[in-house]
């Protein structure tokens, strides 16, 4: 299985502290904080990983991260040209993945214990795609899962009457037809190509499988919730939990 760390968009929530550099730069706890998913990507037992960001600071995020040797992983490196949103620079990654499985990160998502069981749910699916959910306070922030007893039956794009309290976050699970899905995609409202509308398209073909996300996550784009990113991992001194 293949690792996506996805670095790009303008993190605009966090003007000025973004003027100079990217958000996925910025300290979390005791390090940067793309180290944390490369972290839960090799604790997983994903070595090969690529990152994607903007080319203002493609520069400065490999002076940070390097060819992977300190984190024990092969790092490669891919330019987003334009935040033209998460579903777009996941397609970027086609080639990377060869026909592989691949496991997406948000670069702004921390995790506090390690991701490595909803790898192995999804190991052990034999095709299409995992989500993990999380219930939250503030469910018009993130994309919301609606729920039968079973499945999820939709997911919305920041809703402004959420049908459910329960955020898809940002770790994906997808087989090789992730691409050919992202094709089949158009801009949402907001002018991306949205990660939602790819997930929805699972739901369609009958094949989105969920998890429930274990301890606490946080997102850390907004200041609020950068402090609370920063709680987590200070607190657990940036070590996963297992
Ligand atoms: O945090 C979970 C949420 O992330 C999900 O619940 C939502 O469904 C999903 O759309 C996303 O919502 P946000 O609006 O918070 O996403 P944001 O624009 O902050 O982007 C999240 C990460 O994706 C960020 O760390 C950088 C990366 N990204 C984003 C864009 C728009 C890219 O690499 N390229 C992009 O063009």
């Amino acid at each position: 299985m293949k690792g996506i760390i996805l670095a790009g968009g303008l993190g605009t929530r966090l003007h000025p502290l973004t003027k100079a550099t990217n958000k996925h730069l910025l300290p979390v706890g005791t390090e940067p904080m793309l180290y944390h998913p490369i972290k839960q990507l090799t604790a997983a037992g994903i070595h090969d990983i690529l990152v994607v960001t903007s080319t203002l600071h493609m520069g400065d995020i490999v002076r940070c991260l390097g060819s992977g040797d300190e984190f024990n992983c092969h790092l490669a490196y891919c330019v987003q040209e334009t935040a033209g949103g998460i579903a777009h620079a996941l397609a970027l990654a086609e080639r990377f993945c060869g026909g592989e499985r691949l496991c997406v990160l948000l670069g702004d998502n921390v995790f506090e214990y390690c991701i490595e069981p909803y790898v192995k749910a999804y190991s052990a699916q034999s095709s299409g795609a995992r989500v993990l959910l999380k219930q939250v306070g503030d469910p018009e922030r993130f994309g919301v899962a609606a729920l039968d007893e079973h499945q999820i039956i939709d997911i919305e794009e920041k809703p402004s009457q959420p049908k459910s309290a329960y955020a898809v976050i940002g770790l994906y699970l997808y087989d090789e037809t992730v691409f050919e899905i992202i094709r089949g995609i158009t801009p949402s409202v907001r002018g991306e190509l949205e990660i939602t509308a790819v997930n929805n398209v699972y739901i369609q073909r009958q094949q989105l499988q969920y998890s429930f996300c274990r301890g606490r996550w946080t997102d850390a784009g907004t200041f609020d919730s950068l402090f609370e990113a920063n709680r987590i991992l200070l607190e657990n001194r940036n070590e996963l939990l297992i």
